[in-house]
């Protein structure tokens, strides 16, 4: 056997030595049924879970960057420390003065059905008990239990990060990262017209135009 062919012979034999594994890489044979080790039940992860969270405190939006460049809110008791609420705000679906600019367009929801007199520092449930801004999504879930449960279950809202917490974190949307509170609808989609040809001037673009019209 002359040199090219015993190169040959060596470039086949590593190949099928390389598919084999016998070099040490990982075994890319799919694991069978009983090969997989199961999880023991309630192991812990290796690594967390969180959830993002869009604000740190409940407050009105200032217009203008904190020092950390985040939005800057002014925090609800700044006012509402001194302010007795009103009697005919009860069942407001909107108030003028300060927040004109609040419009509910979330079934007959009035203020008083989230936020909790008289400091509306923070939420309640229907039944009076008193939920912090942190908890929010408890007060979503008391009227959304399927996608509360779709949620918990990552079906709804969606996830970054490791889908295997033994190989990174994962951090899940809240409810507030998508849905307005007071607006919840997502927008519709508005189609948009068809990018202008770059190069409409140039000779021989008007009948691509005229394709595109088509
Ligand atoms: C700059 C002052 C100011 C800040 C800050 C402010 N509010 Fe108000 N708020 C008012 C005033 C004034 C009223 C009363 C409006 C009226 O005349 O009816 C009011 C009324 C309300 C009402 C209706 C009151 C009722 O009796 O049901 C709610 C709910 C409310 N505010 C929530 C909040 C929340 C939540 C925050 C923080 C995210 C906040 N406010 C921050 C000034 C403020
Ligand atoms: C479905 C429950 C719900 C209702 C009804 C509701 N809110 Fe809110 N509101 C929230 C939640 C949750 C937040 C926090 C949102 C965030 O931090 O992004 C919030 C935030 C706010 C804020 C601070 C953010 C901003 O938009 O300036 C103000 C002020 C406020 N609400 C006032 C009102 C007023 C006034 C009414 C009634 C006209 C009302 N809300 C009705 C749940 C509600
Ligand atoms: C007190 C009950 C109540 C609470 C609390 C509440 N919702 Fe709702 N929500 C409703 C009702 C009722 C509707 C149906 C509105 C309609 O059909 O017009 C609705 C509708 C919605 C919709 C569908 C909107 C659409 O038209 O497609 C979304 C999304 C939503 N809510 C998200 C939230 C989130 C997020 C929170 C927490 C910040 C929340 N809700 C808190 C009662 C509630
Ligand atoms: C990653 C973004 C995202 C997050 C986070 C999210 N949602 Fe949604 N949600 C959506 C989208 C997109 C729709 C579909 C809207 C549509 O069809 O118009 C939707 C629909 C809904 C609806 C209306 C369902 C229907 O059949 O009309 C409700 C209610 C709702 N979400 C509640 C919640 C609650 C409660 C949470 C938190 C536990 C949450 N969502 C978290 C994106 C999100």
């Amino acid at each position: 056997m002359h040199r090219g062919e015993g190169e040959r012979v060596w470039a086949i034999a590593l190949a099928l030595g390389a598919a084999a594994g016998c070099f040490g890489g990982p075994d890319p044979r799919p694991l069978a049924r009983d090969e997989v080790a199961p999880r023991a039940p309630g192991a812990a992860w290796a690594y967390p879970e969180e959830l993002h969270r869009p604000y740190a405190v409940l407050g009105t939006n200032a217009g203008v960057d904190d020092a950390n460049g985040k939005p800057a809110r002014i925090p609800c008791r700044v006012c509402h420390d001194r302010l007795e609420p009103k009697d005919e705000n009860r069942y407001a679906l909107r108030i003028g003065g300060f927040h004109a600019g609040v419009a509910i367009e979330h079934g007959d929801l009035t203020c008083r059905s989230c936020h909790e007199p008289p400091r509306f520092e923070g939420f309640r449930l229907q039944d009076g008990r008193p939920v912090a801004y942190a908890d929010v999504m408890r007060l979503c879930a008391q009227c959304h239990g399927l996608q509360a449960r779709d949620w918990q279950r990552g079906l709804h809202g969606g996830m970054t990060g490791h889908w295997d917490r033994d190989s990174g974190p994962r951090t899940r949307n809240h409810c507030i990262d998508c849905h307005h509170a007071h607006r919840p609808a997502i927008p519709r989609m508005v189609p948009a017209p068809l990018p202008l040809p770059r190069f409409q001037d140039e000779p021989g673009q008007a009948a691509r135009t005229g394709d595109l019209d088509g």
